[in-house]
């Protein structure tokens, strides 16, 4: 079965198509990194407009990659929520209007639920449930058990930033710009992680959920005195060491806390038999590392295959999409629009 999805919700305009939730026959992913780059961040109307612009010929190029015609394609994904809903829309109206042209079967996705399935891009094997998913982008963070195809039991969220916005707002705070991750994750290669103690919040005894307000907040208080000790006037004059290690020490407080409280549920459920990483910041080579160094025995790891499957992209919405409808294919037999959504709810 051929999926053809489409994903819009924040900043990257994609369109993919997957044969039986594994194969990627083209994954086009028109970024617009660049544009928001000068603004430090995502300005929706600017993203919106951009989506506009780019979602028919991505979708052309889509085709043309996988060497299809719409005659091939057995039915078409889109991505529901949550997102930006400006930018949201461009991908629903148009999975809605190919669905009534061109007569597919048309499957809603929620955008977690996407990241989750990154991990099947791809995969040789099998994958075992249940699955231990943490899932660590830009907009989320959530510690997911699956037991199964379309049944998920969140066990932990972030109370306030997600991890990747913690990587985006302190490079905004280094003067390392957009997005945050991949350039923090460069420096801190040159930096100490031990040179500064920053704070690494647990929360209350036992909790899975996340918080990294805090933190940003001592990365925050450490360059505003160190802007005040060295009477410099702005951060780029700051000297590159410091900033290196502050990086540094930033990114492995943010990893000790996602792979605690990661192994602090497998411990929980020990009846898991994999644990993944999805999302942005499952990119991030420490992370990967440190959950390779201490995962339990007997339980197999996996991280998304290559880097575009981490972040925004449309073959996890089409490989999310395969087996939802597979799991219950009566449910999209009536076809009704997709409407746009910003709830954090997985079920669908
Ligand atoms: O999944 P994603 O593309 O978008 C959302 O759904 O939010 O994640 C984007 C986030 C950004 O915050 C970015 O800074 C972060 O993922 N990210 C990383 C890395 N690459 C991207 N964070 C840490 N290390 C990386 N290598
Ligand atoms: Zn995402």
């Amino acid at each position: 079965m051929k999926v053809l999805a489409i994903e819009t919700s924040c900043d990257e305009t994609a369109a993919a198509i997957v044969e039986d939730g594994r194969k990627v026959l083209s994954n086009v992913i028109a970024s617009q990194i660049d544009l928001h780059a000068k603004t430090g961040g995502v300005v929706p109307e600017v993203a919106a407009r951009e989506h506009v612009l780019k979602v028919i010929p991505v979708l052309d190029e889509c085709l043309t990659l996988a060497g299809c015609d719409w005659d091939g394609i057995d039915a078409v994904a889109v991505t529901r929520g949550p997102g930006l809903v400006s930018s949201l829309i461009i991908g629903t109206e148009t999975a809605n209007t190919i669905s009534y042209v061109k007569n597919k079967v048309l499957v809603p996705v929620q955008h977690i639920v996407g990241h989750i399935y990154s991990n099947w891009l791809e995969a040789e094997e099998k994958i075992e449930f249940p699955v231990l998913i943490l899932t660590v982008s830009g907009g989320h963070n959530e510690l997911v058990l699956m037991r199964g195809h379309n049944e998920f039991e969140i066990l932990g969220e972030t109370r306030d930033d997600a991890a990747g916005e913690a990587f985006d707002k302190v490079a905004r705070i280094l003067g390392l710009g957009y997005p945050g991750g991949p350039i923090i994750s460069k420096v801190a290669l040159d930096g100490d992680k031990g040179a500064f103690a920053l704070p690494r919040s647990y929360l209350e005894k036992g909790s899975l959920d996340f918080s990294f307000s805090g933190l940003k907040t001592a990365v925050l208080n450490e360059v505003k005195s160190y802007i005040q000790k060295n009477d410099i006037k702005s951060e780029s004059e700051m000297d590159d060491k410091f900033r290196d290690d502050l990086a540094a020490s930033f990114q492995e407080a943010v990893v000790e806390v996602l792979g605690k409280k990661l192994l602090m549920a497998a411990d929980k459920y020990p009846e898991i038999k994999e644990i993944h990483l999805a999302g942005g910041v499952s990119a991030n080579t420490r992370l990967r590392e440190y959950i390779a160094d201490n995962i339990p025995n007997g339980i197999k790891f996996r991280h998304p295959k290559t880097i575009p499957f981490c972040t925004d992209n449309a073959a996890m919405i089409a490989a999310a999409a395969y087996f939802l409808f597979q799991k219950n294919p009566e449910r999209y037999k009536e076809k009704t629009n997709v409407v746009p959504t910003t709830s954090f709810e997985i079920a669908s």
